[in-house]
C-alpha cells in the first residue's frame, strides 16, 4: 500500500483540501441556480422563511427550494433558524444579491459554468499551445464577464476613477473623442456615454457576443454618442483621435499587447489621457502566494485570459497576473508613452494606471 509510509493526518488534511474544491465546484452550482432563480433577490430583506413560504413567494416547487435551503445553510451562506427557517442577512445580500449597489457583489462570477465543449478545447491547448479567444469561449462567457467585472465599474467609474485623473472629467463634460479598447459588454463605455452625453464614444473588441452586449445596452439606453466596432486594439486609428482610451482587464488577455499599445499611442491626441485597469498582482510569484484567491486567478488565467493571449501563434501569453506594475510600466515606455502613474483605488482585484503621451 503507497499509504503505508505517509502520515495518516496529512493524508487526511491533503484529502479534505481537494474534497473542498469539489465542495466548492457544485455549491458554484447551487449559487449558479440560486441566482438565475432569483432566490437571493427574493430573500434579500425577507427575513427568516421555510421552504413553503418561499415557494408561496417564488412559484417554485417547495421539495426543491427545501433541499437548495438546507445546502445554502450547510455553505454558512444562509443562516438557518429553528423551525426550518433559512434567512439571507444583510451581508448575503450585498454579496449575492444586490448587483446595483454594492462593490461586494460576486453571484454574478458564477452565471454559466464552463461547457464540456471548452474543458475539451483546453485540454487540447495543452498539447497544440494555442489557446481559445473570447469569440470561441461564446456567449456565455461573454456574459460571466460582464456580470463579474461590471458592478465595480458601473459603481466606481464616474464618481470615484474619473475625478482622479488629471482633467478628463472637464474633457468630457466640454465634449471629446474616447474609445474603449477591449470594451467586452461595454459596460463601462456605456456608463460612460450616458454620463458624458457631450462626447462621442467607440467601443472596440474582436468578440462578436460583446459587441452584441455592448450594442444591446446601445439600443437600451438610447445611446446616440457610442458606436460599437468588431475590431480589436490593432485596428485603432493610426492618427491622433482620441482625448481618452481606456483598456479594464484586456491588456493581459491580448495575443500582441505590444502592438496594441503602440497603435494606442498613434491613435491618442498629444495632450491625451490612457487609463489602463488591470489584475492586482506582483511580479514575484511568492509575493503573490499571500493573495488567499491567487488559486481562482490562476484558473481564470488558464481557461480565459492567459488562453486567450495565446490563441494565435506566437501569443505573448501575458495571461490574468502578467500585466504586473511593473510589466505594465516597461510596455507603455517602450510603446512610446512618457507618464505613467499608478493609482490605487481599493478595488480588491485591480489597479489603475494613468498613461499619458
Ligand atoms: C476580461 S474581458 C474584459 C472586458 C471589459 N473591458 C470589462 O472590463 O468588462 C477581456 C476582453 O478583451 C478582449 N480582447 C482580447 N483581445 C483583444 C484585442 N486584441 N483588442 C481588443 N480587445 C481584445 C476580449 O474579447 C474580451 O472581451
Amino acid at each position: 500500500m503507497p499509504e503505508a509510509n505517509i502520515d495518516a493526518d496529512e493524508l487526511k488534511r491533503y484529502s479534505f483540501s481537494v474534497w473542498n474544491y469539489k465542495q466548492g465546484e457544485i455549491v458554484s452550482l447551487m449559487i449558479q441556480i440560486g441566482d438565475r432563480l432569483g432566490l437571493y433577490k427574493t430573500l434579500a430583506g425577507a427575513g427568516p422563511v421555510t421552504a413553503a413560504e418561499l415557494a408561496g413567494i417564488s412559484g417554485l416547487k417547495e421539495r426543491w427550494l427545501l433541499e437548495w435551503l438546507r445546502g445554502q445553510a450547510a455553505a454558512r451562506l444562509l443562516d438557518y433558524h429553528d423551525e426550518e427557517r433559512f434567512e439571507l442577512n444583510p451581508v448575503g445580500a450585498a454579496v449575492l444579491a444586490d448587483e446595483e449597489n454594492s462593490l461586494a457583489f460576486a453571484a454574478g462570477a458564477f452565471a454559466g459554468g464552463t461547457p464540456p465543449e471548452t474543458v475539451d478545447k483546453l485540454v487540447e491547448a495543452f498539447r497544440t499551445g494555442i489557446g481559445l479567444s473570447y469569440e470561441e469561449l461564446g456567449p456565455n462567457a461573454a456574459h460571466r464577464t460582464e456580470r463579474m467585472l461590471g458592478p465595480w465599474t458601473k459603481q466606481s467609474l464616474v464618481p470615484q476613477i474619473l475625478p482622479a485623473l488629471d482633467g478628463v472629467v472637464e474633457k468630457l463634460e466640454v465634449g471629446a473623442v474616447a474609445a474603449d479598447v477591449g470594451c467586452g459588454g461595454g459596460i463601462a463605455v456605456s456608463t460612460l456615454a450616458q454620463a458624458f452625453p457631450n462626447t462621442t464614444f467607440h467601443a472596440y473588441d474582436p468578440s462578436t457576443h460583446a459587441i452584441e452586449r455592448c450594442q444591446a445596452k446601445v439600443a437600451n439606453y438610447d445611446l446616440d454618442n457610442l458606436e460599437a466596432f468588431v475590431a480589436g486594439g490593432e485596428q485603432l486609428p493610426d492618427v491622433p483621435t482620441y482625448d481618452f482610451v481606456i483598456t479594464f482587464d484586456c491588456i493581459h488577455d491580448m495575443t500582441r499587447p505590444a502592438e496594441v499599445i503602440s497603435r494606442i499611442r498613434q491613435a491618442l491626441k498629444p495632450d491625451g489621457t490612457w487609463l489602463i485597469k488591470d489584475i492586482r498582482s506582483q511580479p514575484d510569484f511568492k509575493a503573490n502566494m499571500r493573495n488567499p484567491l491567487l488559486a481562482m486567478f490562476y484558473g481564470f488565467s488558464v481557461s480565459a485570459c492567459m488562453s486567450s493571449a495565446l490563441s494565435e501563434p506566437n501569443g505573448a501569453g501575458l495571461g490574468t497576473l502578467g500585466f504586473n506594475p511593473d510589466v505594465a510600466e516597461r510596455m507603455v515606455r517602450e510603446g512610446g508613452f512618457t507618464r505613467f502613474h499608478e493609482h490605487d483605488f481599493e478595488d480588491p482585484s485591480n489597479l489603475y494606471y494613468e498613461v499619458r503621451p
